[in-house]
């Protein structure tokens, strides 16, 4: 399938983008991710207040995505700021994080996770996130990398439709 057996792991570039929204499409028609669907791939994959976003490649294709951004009244950031740990211009979120199916169980997230976390550590910023209850692969992922629950939230989205979703914070450096 894949030549070779580790991801490469780069920062994305505008020439990345038109691939990385072919496969932002694939994985929506496989999983429903994200569940306001794909109108404008290209504009989603750069959330408002965007930082750095990075992708992984195999054969050097696009196969995976995940960027940060600074804070936008997101609840994990206010539930991460009413906890009292942070401050918010010392925090960023996490989110845009995909792989297409065909590249999946060979630690293209994990290492899609850790290139984004390693470098909010080097400039300090401590990570939050949300994920929908039913997105488990990345539950698990992000449990599995230490990440901790702040809480739930609802995620309001599409005409009036509604879905629970978790709140997480980095494990910090
Ligand atoms: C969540 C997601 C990004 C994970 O991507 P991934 O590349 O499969 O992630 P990983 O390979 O790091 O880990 C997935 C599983 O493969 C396993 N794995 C990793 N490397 C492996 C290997 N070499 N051999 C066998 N299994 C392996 C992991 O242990 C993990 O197991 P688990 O499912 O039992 O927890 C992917 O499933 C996805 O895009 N889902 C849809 C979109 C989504 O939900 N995004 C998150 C929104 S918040």
């Amino acid at each position: 399938m894949y030549h070779e057996s580790i991801p490469r792991i780069r920062p994305r570039h505008e020439s990345d983008i038109t691939d990385a929204a072919t496969a932002l499409v694939q994985v929506h028609a496989t999983d429903g991710y994200p569940v306001e669907g794909v109108r404008d791939p290209k504009a989603w994959l750069t959330p408002p207040g965007f930082i750095q976003a990075w992708i992984a490649e195999f054969d050097g294709r696009i196969v995976g995505h995940v960027a940060i951004s600074r804070p936008r009244d997101e609840a994990a950031v206010s539930l991460w700021l009413e906890a009292g740990h942070g401050s918010e211009d010392k925090t960023a979120v996490l989110a845009r994080l995909f792989v297409i199916r065909d590249a999946r169980k060979r630690a293209v997230g994990e290492q899609l996770m850790r290139a984004a976390s390693e470098y909010a550590n080097d400039i300090g910023i401590r990570l939050v996130l949300d994920v929908m209850a039913k997105d488990t692969a990345a539950i698990r992922l992000y449990e599995r990398l230490g990440w901790q629950k702040l809480g739930l939230t609802t995620h309001d989205y599409g005409d009036g439709q509604h879905a629970e979703a978790s709140c997480y914070v980095s494990p910090g450096a």
